[in-house]
């Protein structure tokens, strides 16, 4: 059909110097914003994640939760959130680290994963890999096997796949930069 010519790497808008001056922004709205585009997206990534046989998706706040929600309906399993500091309610576990502007800090909630559970982690965007590693050590923490993690967009000249410890990655998009 048409729908699987749709280039969606055309849907991709870059704006430079954001949120930084040097900074190339990768902006999935313009792909979210096309139904099309946004359906052709979620099928290729369900399709991507589904070998994983994941139990749970982990996504990461903000972007990670746009791919993770309709992910996790997708393959009819759980999601959890990994959220920046302060937004979980009871026991947590953190993790702070750096990122291609800047620090933060990640918290899971200490329950989130039982012992044994497939987990994959859900990212918009693998850049130097500070999130997506900080992401795998934390849920490591907190005793999740995790056996992937899954990113709409890659910018490979940053070398953030060697900051993964041997953990696969799938691609929807990758970009040399
Ligand atoms: C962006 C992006 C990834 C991360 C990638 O998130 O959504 O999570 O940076 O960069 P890295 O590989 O160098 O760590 P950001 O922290 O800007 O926040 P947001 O998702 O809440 O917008
Ligand atoms: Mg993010």
């Amino acid at each position: 059909t048409a729908q699987r010519d749709i280039d969606l790497k055309a849907y991709i808008r870059h704006i430079p110097d954001f949120p930084k001056p040097g900074i190339l922004f990768y902006d999935i709205s313009t792909l979210m914003r096309n139904p099309d585009a946004w359906q052709m997206a979620m099928g290729r990534l369900a399709r991507q994640v589904a070998p994983f046989k994941p139990d749970i998706l982990a996504a990461v706040e903000s972007r990670g939760f746009l791919t993770a929600a309709p992910l996790a309906d997708r393959l009819g399993c759980g999601m959890l959130m990994l959220r920046k500091k302060g937004k979980l309610p009871g026991r947590t576990v953190s993790h702070t680290y750096e990122l291609e502007y800047g620090s933060d800090t990640l918290e899971i909630q200490e329950d989130a994963v039982s012992p044994g559970q497939r987990v994959v982690i859900m990212d918009d965007l693998l850049a130097t890999g500070g999130t997506l590693s900080a992401s795998a050590a934390l849920l490591r923490k907190a005793g999740a096997e995790v056996v992937g993690a899954s990113v709409l967009v890659e910018l490979t000249g940053l070398g953030g796949r060697a900051k993964m410890d041997g953990i696969p990655i799938t691609t929807l998009l990758s970009y040399e930069d």
